[in-house]
Parts: C-alpha cells; structure tokens; sequence
C-alpha cells in the first residue's frame, strides 16, 4: 500500500512538471499577432501559472512530509490528471481557433487575388516563401519578430489591393502616373483595412512599409533604419515571387535568372544580408513553396 500511494504520489508530481512547461511554452507561442492586443488576461494567464507552481510545491510537501494516505494520493494524483486535461483540451481548442483565423485570411486574400489576374495564388507563395526564409534567419535577427505574425503579414501584405480600382488592377497598358500614384498606395490602403484588429497593431507597418528600398526610393521614401526587418523580409520573398512568377507582360523566370536579379539589387533594393541567406536556401525547398494557383 506504502508503495502504491508513493509511485501515485511521484507520477503525480511528475504530470504536474509537465502541465507547468507545457503551460510556459503555451504562454511563449500567445504572443502573436492573434492573441496580442488581451493585456488584461496576461495578468490571469501569470496568476494560473503561480497556481500551477503552488499546487505542485503543495503537492511535493505532502508527498514528502504530510504522511498521506490512499484517499490524499488518489486526489493529489486526480488532480493534475485533470489539470493535464484541460490544460489539452485548451490548446486544441486554440490551435482549431488559429488554423480558423489562417483560413478565413486565406479566403480574404483569395478574394484579393481574384481581383488581378497577375496575383493568383501570389499571396500565399510570398507566404511560404517568407516563412521558408524566417527558418533560415540566425534566431538573433529573429528576435521580435514572431513567427505566427510574419504569416499573416506575409499573407496579407497586398491586401490593400482591395482599394485599388479593378480597372487599374487588370489594365494590359502601362499605367499613367496618377494610375500608378493610386496603386502604389496599396499598402498603406492594407493598413485601413486591418486597422480595426487591435491585435493586428504590431504587423501594420511591416505590411506598409513592404515596398520601401534601402535607398530610400520606395514607395514612401523610409529610409533604411525605419524599414522594419520584418517588411526587408516579405520584400525578398514578394521579388523573388513575382519574378518567378508568370504574368500577363512577362513570363515565369527561371530560379537561377531570379537569384541573379536579387544579387544585382541587394544592398539597393533588397537587403543585402537576406539575400546572401536567402541564396543559400536549397532551390528544391523554394519550389516546394509554390501554391498549385502559381504558374511558374
Ligand atoms: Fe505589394
């Protein structure tokens, strides 16, 4: 009986370490763009986390010095399998919740997409490739840019293109100087349109600042040390995309002719240390990220 209520006790108060760093590493992955912006419930989410520790500090003194009987152990041992429980049925929940969030911005951006036919699946192929390029970034240049929000810019970053007249958006001509005035407005149009989604704060410049140069001769003349490094990020992936890209006045290029284009550009355009990473991704890995919408 003495053995039984001891080997309860430890795997209890093993299950319990568990629910605490998978809480911890549930907290570290809130903090995105989904879930940012609810500074209120960060307080809860500490206190939950204070009880977590207190329950299982609680836990190993009775375990250790309250003598406990089969009664106390089988409770101590209930518990943090409930704990275990809720705590998965939380996370699934939350996971369902954000892959809903991915796929409404998907359909948002299809709609965006639909409007130009140069765009089809464009979109979704910055994404991937945007994300293919954050997994090879050193995590040190990472820092404060959270993956989950990179996505939603990345796929997101054209949205603007809904305020742009389908007339300019679809003519085969050159654009006159106030057409071309209008779209390349689209960004900051990107940032009105997802401004109400207070937790989309931390991602509006990212995505209004995607056509800016590090000359300073981008769409709204920022200067290079206020180009977020996000926004140097989704530009290698959207010149690269669209290179790569068939459309209506040019055909698809060849990877190798792409790469060739970025090099010349780098440290003008496109920032010159992405681009040395971004050349050192595995041609396959970047095929990989074409959407079956893609013509390439
Ligand atoms: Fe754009």
């Amino acid at each position: 009986m003495v053995n039984m209520i001891a080997v309860m006790i430890a795997f209890g108060a093993i299950i319990m370490v568990t629910n605490i760093v998978r809480y911890w590493l549930f907290l570290k992955s809130t903090k995105d763009v989904l879930s940012s912006g609810v500074s209120q419930d960060r307080i809860w989410e500490i206190v939950a986390l204070a009880l977590l520790v207190f329950f299982l500090v609680g836990y190993i003194l009775v375990g250790l010095f309250g003598n406990p009987d089969l009664m106390m152990a089988g409770i101590l041992y209930g518990g943090s399998i409930f704990v275990a429980i809720v705590e998965t049925l939380l996370f699934r929940l939350i996971r369902t919740v954000k892959e809903n969030c991915l796929s409404i911005a998907e359909t948002l951006i299809g709609v965006v997409d639909a409007r130009d036919p140069n765009l089809k699946g464009h979109s979704r192929y910055v994404r991937n490739v945007t994300m293919l390029l954050y997994d090879h970034i050193p995590a040190s240049k990472r820092e404060g840019i959270n993956r989950v929000s990179l996505e939603f810019a990345s796929l997101m970053h054209d949205v603007g293109k809904l305020g742009i007249p389908e007339e300019i958006l679809n003519k085969p001509d050159k654009l006159t100087d106030d057409e071309w005035l209008i779209m390349k407005n689209h960004p900051r149009l990107g940032v009105n349109i997802l401004k109400p989604l207070g937790s989309f704060k931390e991602i509006l410049p990212w995505i209004e600042y995607h056509h800016e140069k590090l000359t300073g001769k981008g769409y709204y003349g920022i200067p290079d040390s206020q180009i977020p490094y996000a926004s140097k990020i989704i530009a290698v992936a959207d010149t690269y995309a669209a290179i790569t890209m068939r459309r209506s006045y040019k055909p698809p290029r060849a990877h190798e002719e792409a790469l060739k284009i970025m090099k010349e550009v780098s440290g003008e355009q496109l920032d010159q240390d992405l681009v040395e990473i971004f050349c050192n991704i595995p041609k396959i890995d970047l095929v990989a990220c074409v959407p079956d919408t893609v013509e390439v």
